[in-house]
């Protein structure tokens, strides 16, 4: 059911952890399930400089917010805003139809992650293209 990348980043995630002075922090709540994941970026000069997250979830959750970490990790904010949970998927192998709702966790926590660090420096926050 899940290929061998889910099954390497449920036991072993990357990034897991906590930023302690973090330039932006997202948290997110899977309304479907009651998941929660909460991501921590660090930045410099446009740059995704660090990123750590904490997933209390799913298999699938967990899976999909480690990759999501190395995808986004060195990005720009445009580059990592316009990580899609699609790609995500993408990036572990795909994911079961039923779990793909799973993905949009990281998705929607970059995205809140990104418009706190907007926030933060006084600019407007992007606003949300999805409809949850
Ligand atoms: Fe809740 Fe996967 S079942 S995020
Ligand atoms: Fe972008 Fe919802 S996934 S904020």
């Amino acid at each position: 059911m899940y290929s061998e990348k889910v099954m390497d980043h449920f036991m072993n995630p990357r990034n897991v952890g906590e930023i302690e002075d973090a330039d932006g922090i997202g948290e997110v709540g899977n309304p479907k399930c009651g998941d929660i994941m909460k991501i921590y970026l660090k930045i410099r000069e446009n740059r995704i400089e660090d990123v750590k997250f904490q997933t209390f979830g799913c298999g699938a959750a967990v899976a999909s917010s480690s990759i999501a970490t190395e995808l986004i990790k060195g990005k720009t904010l445009d580059e990592a805003w316009e990580t899609t949970n699609k790609a995500v998927a993408e990036a572990l192998g795909g994911l079961p139809p039923i779990k793909m709702h799973c993905s949009v966790l990281a998705e929607e926590g970059i995205h809140k992650a990104i418009n706190d660090y907007r926030v933060k420096q006084g600019l407007e926050p992007i606003p949300d293209p999805h409809a949850h």
